[in-house]
């Protein structure tokens, strides 16, 4: 209730001057900028990253706000405030667009489907990636780039060695369909969750557990509550840079011209560091000592990918059937070698 008012008060002051960006000369275009995790993490250096470019290339003429860490909108929220003009820019996990009605962007969440970057990168940056940024239009959003985090683990208070050892226990999920399948293929009780309250329900027990690349579980603290963690590298988490269309198609040609370069060079930036990004992460949990770390031997590997490969089948209609193929055919995954 609290945000919904603050999102309504917050597109009152806005106002459609959001949607008006024919601001006089000394007057910077401002770009608010909302994301829901930490600054020190993939997401965060490559919004500031972008914050830094669009300054300079625009010579001053836009101004950006970048507002991390959930402080003006959680992950529902920050989808209508990007609607109503609140805000102009989010990177929200590709994990949290179907609130949009747009269901295609959880293939990025079945299990296993990306060997790794180099797979990933094929779907991200070829025809199947534009097709599914361009498929946001008729939202009247715009989807600007993909940037990546990396690739998920899974935690919680009990050690995780096998499928069988989530069996039962409550885990944290966003809202994708398609994490809840997976938990339920695990026998796991998926909880779905505002990224922002994850901290405090593992803290306090509402749940046993959750998913995430290192780099988040560190920046949240998560690894202080949660005494093992398993390196499964079982799903994906990636972003994909939104702003409003209409706020986007508005702007000066030159302008949107420069933004777009600031965006391609933080885009670079953004998927060059975030596979350092969660080893330091993961470094850091270790030299904390809150946290067992566990390693997955082949067969370990194998029982994960046997027990969760059958979601890509389960989810198909949800997706798209046609989509998941062209994802197999351009990356070369065969979901029968396990
Ligand atoms: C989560 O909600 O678990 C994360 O995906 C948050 C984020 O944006 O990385």
């Amino acid at each position: 209730m609290k945000y919904r008012m603050l999102l309504l008060y917050a597109a009152l002051v806005a106002g459609l001057g959001a949607f008006a960006p024919r601001a006089p000369a000394a007057d910077p275009l401002v770009i608010r900028f909302s994301h829901v995790v930490a600054p020190d993490t993939p997401k965060g250096k490559a919004a500031e990253f972008f914050r830094a470019r669009a300054e300079a290339l625009t010579g001053g003429r836009v101004q950006v706000e970048i507002h991390p860490n959930s402080s003006l909108y959680r992950d529902r929220e920050e989808m209508e405030a990007l609607q109503l003009g609140a805000v102009q820019m989010l990177a929200p996990s590709l994990a949290k667009f179907s609130v949009l009605g747009v269901t295609e962007f959880e293939v990025f969440d079945l299990p296993y489907i990306f060997d790794d970057e180099a797979a990933l990168a094929k779907v991200t940056r070829g025809p199947i990636g534009k097709r599914l940024l361009a498929s946001l239009e008729s939202r009247g959003i715009k989807g600007l780039a993909f940037w990546d985090n990396g690739f998920k683990s899974f935690s919680a208070n009990t050690p995780i060695r096998t499928p069988e050892d989530l069996h039962g226990k409550r885990m944290r999920i966003q809202a994708s369909k398609v994490l809840e399948e997976q938990m339920l293929a695990l026998g796991a009780i998926p909880h779905m969750m505002a990224f922002s309250e994850v901290y405090q329900a593992l803290r306090i027990g509402v749940v046993d557990g959750t998913e995430n690349p290192h780099s988040n579980l560190y920046t949240q603290r998560m690894h202080e509550v949660q005494k093992h963690l398993t390196i499964t590298d079982h799903g994906y988490l990636g972003y994909a840079v939104i702003t409003n269309a209409r706020f986007w198609d508005a702007l000066p040609w030159s302008i949107r011209r420069q933004l777009e370069q600031a965006l391609e060079e933080a885009s670079v930036y953004a998927n060059r560091i975030a596979r350092e990004e969660n080893a330091r992460a993961i470094e850091a949990v270790r030299a904390a000592g809150t946290t067992e770390i566990h390693e997955l031997d082949a067969d370990g590997r194998r029982a994960f990918k046997r027990a969760l490969i059958p979601v890509h089948r389960s989810m198909a209609a949800r997706i798209g059937p046609e989509l998941i193929q062209a994802i197999y055919r351009e990356t070369g995954f065969d979901p029968d070698r396990f």
